[in-house]
């Protein structure tokens, strides 16, 4: 396949850990004519300085990788947070993306879209079909929206402005670049740093919320990224054999097995080497018992996860023992 390098490629959300991901696979493929803004340079929320950036920038391709996104605890506190900010920011970047001419878009949704008693594996019929996990329900109906437009701006706008926005839907993802916040992380950036935490305190134990039976799949960021720019780059006929006017968007999962919070717990305290003890409460909520995408059309169509979970962990907790030394420098 050739590659127009000097396609100008706006990528939302770049300092995050999905969009920086994207950047550096992007370089690598040998794109070389990326443009990004920091969320103190361009407040994606605000429609005017949007309206302004694309009126002015006018780049050929967006990868949406904008989002306020948490875990469990943040979605649970910050509802409002959640489907505001999220809904201002994917309207105001899909809408000026299409006034400003841009023909190819990618959002990025996430598996929360699905409904909380959905059969596992998830597929991408399961969509509403059904009642969401209460506890994100804001953030996955924000997601929901950010679909159904970019299928509605295709539907409008795809024959006469050759408009061509895609969406997929990410598994729960981790690696370098993770935000390792106490509460407002997810499950894997946080037990990285409960468990780093213990390690250094010599805390003989670490009690992690909910019964540990849940089960959940996880992807690493790069292999994220590479699936983005692998949908992006497919041809039209190619996506449309696996998707429809109202069913647009790819599952992308790592495909094997998922695990249970136990064994996650597990495999991460080897990765730290703390040699506590690991508990459970129980009287704290665990969303939904499995969450465990179907990804056999992006699999169908040639892409495949290369990183296993056991590596991805290795890397990630470098990534914030280094972030550790920055901060204590
Ligand atoms: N992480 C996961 O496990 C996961 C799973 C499924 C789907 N996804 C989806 O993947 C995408 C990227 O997630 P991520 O994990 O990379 O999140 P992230 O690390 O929190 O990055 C999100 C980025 O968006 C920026 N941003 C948020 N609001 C903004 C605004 N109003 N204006 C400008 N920039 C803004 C943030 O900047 P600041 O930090 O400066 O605010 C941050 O750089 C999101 O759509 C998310 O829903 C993620």
């Amino acid at each position: 396949m050739t590659i127009d390098c000097m396609q100008k490629i706006y990528i939302a959300g770049h300092r995050g850990m999905v969009g920086s991901a994207i950047v550096r696979e992007l370089s690598n493929k040998g794109y070389n004519n990326l443009v990004y803004r920091t969320h103190q340079e361009l407040d994606l929320a605000n429609q005017v300085a949007v309206e302004n950036f694309f009126a002015q920038v006018k780049p050929d391709q967006v990868y949406l990788a904008a989002a306020k996104v948490g875990g469990i605890y943040a979605n649970n506190t910050y509802p409002a947070e959640f489907i505001y900010e999220n809904l201002m920011v994917q309207n105001n970047v899909i809408h000026q993306a299409f006034l400003s001419g841009v023909k190819k878009l990618l959002f990025l949704g996430s598996s929360c879209i699905y409904p909380k008693l959905a059969p596992q594996p998830m597929s991408e019929d399961a969509l509403l079909m059904g009642k969401l996990e209460p506890t994100n329900e804001p953030y996955a109906i924000a997601k929901i929206a950010g679909i159904k437009m970019c299928e509605s701006y295709n539907r409008q706008y795809g024959k006469s402005h050759g408009v061509d926005y895609r969406s997929v839907m990410p598994t729960n993802l981790f690696g370098p670049g993770d935000n390792y916040h106490p509460e407002n992380s997810h499950v894997i950036p946080a037990l990285i740093r409960r468990f780093h935490e213990a390690k250094v305190t010599n805390a003989p134990e670490v009690v992690i919320w909910g019964t540990g039976s849940q089960r959940r799949e996880f992807l690493y960021v790069d292999d994220m990224a590479k699936a983005s720019i692998f949908v992006m780059e497919l041809n039209k006929i190619q996506y449309d054999e696996v998707t429809s006017p109202l069913q647009s968007y790819l599952n992308v999962g790592f495909g094997g097995a998922d695990i249970t919070i136990t064994e996650l717990a597990a495999t991460i305290a080897k990765v730290v080497n703390y040699q506590g003890k690991i508990s459970f409460d129980s009287t704290k909520p665990d969303g939904p018992s499995q969450k465990w995408m179907n990804s056999s059309k992006l699999n169908q169509l040639g892409w495949k996860a290369q990183q296993d979970l056991q590596s991805g962990l290795n890397k990630t907790y470098i990534d914030f023992c280094k972030k550790l030394d920055t901060v204590s420098e």
